[in-house]
């Protein structure tokens, strides 16, 4: 329903992806924020370069035919395939997929009647196919680096992303180079990475300073830098938004979400409202929720020391500071903290009361949905769907905090009593 209505009104101004009808030959105007070079992405000039990033011997010579042969037909469409007309590729971009996308909007069955909402819904993002909503824009920046001739996806991360990036890139026959805050990433995101076989560089600094050195670092040929500040990761998230608009019929009256670089509310406010420019409506009011120790768009200034428990968002100096500010004020929504513990307590009742397994930095959208209707501030009617972001089991320690671990009985039926009554 939504493809059609869009379809009606294809070639209308908010998008500068056309298509034919076929989705296979698709003009792309870039638009003015795609900086330049689709490889080197950088938004700032560069001061100095500290180390090259290696790269591998030789490039494989079947990666980009693999993905354009058909050896994709028997699989899920990912979100390239399904949303082509609506992104920038051409017909010669490679449709790099690991089946993301498509993921659930479960219907909250008990905490939003217990707080007097009744059409809650959870856009369950870390079920996509690292286990982050991330997976989206990667697909996209993954097949522009392949059309463009890259060999190494590049991004410093608080862990999704570095698990995302090494997931695709092993999936392309690409290196992944990964630049992590020591101690700031949770242990099995760090595993996630290292498995698909990432090259990892754990910095004793900050997320922050980690970004702000690969972005020095990705002005070199083979490069492609994939952190949220590369315009096509945007446009791959975007699609989160599209999800939701066919999933309810129509946009939420009302959309949380938890907001660390600033990258993934950006990337919902450009999907809907290009949904609203092609086929009507109304965009949703957006709600961004930061974490109390790290929450430089409430303050209105960078913190030079973030902390949180949600390690995800543990971000002082958003890289997409003007379009989450730009999501906040177009909306009519807001961009607010939470604490540490309304975002355990928010974790605690999605496993508890929903059956959702998230990361703390998930719950975050959730928590904040918690306080304002505690405080009354949820007035309006009509759907509001919180995003939870990551998938919960990748942040083991986040997961146990609280929870006391069964010791082990004898295997009789009177200890397995006991147990039971104890
Ligand atoms: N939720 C999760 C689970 C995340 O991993 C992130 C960001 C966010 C929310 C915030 O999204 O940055 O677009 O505002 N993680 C990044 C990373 C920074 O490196 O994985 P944002």
């Amino acid at each position: 329903m939504f493809d059609k209505s869009l379809s009606r009104n294809k070639g209308s101004r908010s998008f500068s992806a056309v298509g034919t009808g076929d989705g296979h030959d698709l003009q792309y105007d870039p638009p003015p924020a795609c900086i330049g070079n689709a490889i080197g992405i950088i938004d700032e000039p560069l001061r100095q370069r500290t180390a090259d990033v290696p790269q591998p011997k030789k490039a494989d010579a079947i990666r980009c035919a693999h993905f354009r042969n058909g050896s994709m037909a028997a699989m899920t469409a990912g979100i390239i395939e399904r949303y082509a007309a609506y992104l920038p590729v051409t017909a010669t971009t490679p449709r790099v997929t690991l089946g993301e996308g498509s993921t659930p909007l479960v219907r909250s069955s008990r905490i939003g009647p217990s707080i007097g909402i009744e059409q809650l819904y959870f856009k369950y993002e870390g079920l996509n196919p690292s286990g982050s909503f991330k997976d989206r824009g990667m697909a996209v920046a993954t097949a522009k680096a392949l059309e463009a001739g890259a060999q190494t996806l590049l991004c410093a991360s608080t862990g999704n992303t570095s698990a995302s990036a090494s997931a695709y890139a092993a999936r392309c026959g690409l290196r992944a180079v990964v630049v992590v805050p020591v101690g700031g990433i949770a242990a099995g995101k760090l595993a996630q990475a290292l498995a698909y076989g990432a090259t990892i560089v754990s910095v004793k600094s900050s997320f922050d300073a980690a970004l702000k050195l690969v972005r020095q670092l990705a002005d070199q040929p083979g490069v492609a830098l994939v952190n949220s500040v590369n315009p096509f990761r945007i446009e791959g998230q975007k699609t989160g938004a599209f999800e939701i608009v066919e999933q309810l019929g129509h946009a939420p009256a009302q959309l949380f979400i938890p907001v660390g670089n600033g990258g993934n509310i950006t990337a919902y406010w450009r999907g809907f409202g290009e949904i609203v420019m092609t086929a009507g409506g109304s965009a949703p009011r957006m709600h961004g929720a930061q974490a109390e120790g790290a929450a430089p768009l409430v303050r209105g200034r960078p913190v030079a020391r973030p902390r949180t428990v949600a390690s995800a968002i543990r971000i002082g100096n958003p890289a997409s500071w003007a379009g989450a500010i730009a999501a906040r004020d177009e909306s009519g929504g807001t961009i607010e903290s939470v604490s540490d513990a309304e975002i355990m307590a928010a974790h605690h009742r999605l496993a508890r009361e929903e059956g959702l397994l998230v990361e703390p930095a998930s719950a975050a959208s959730v928590a904040l949905l918690l306080r304002r209707t505690k405080a009354r501030q949820v007035t309006e009617g009509g759907a509001i769907v919180c995003v939870l972001t990551g998938h919960g089991l990748k942040d083991p320690q986040a997961l146990t905090r609280g929870l006391k671990m069964p010791r082990p009985v004898e295997p009789t039926l009177t200890a397995i009593r006991r147990a039971l009554h104890a």
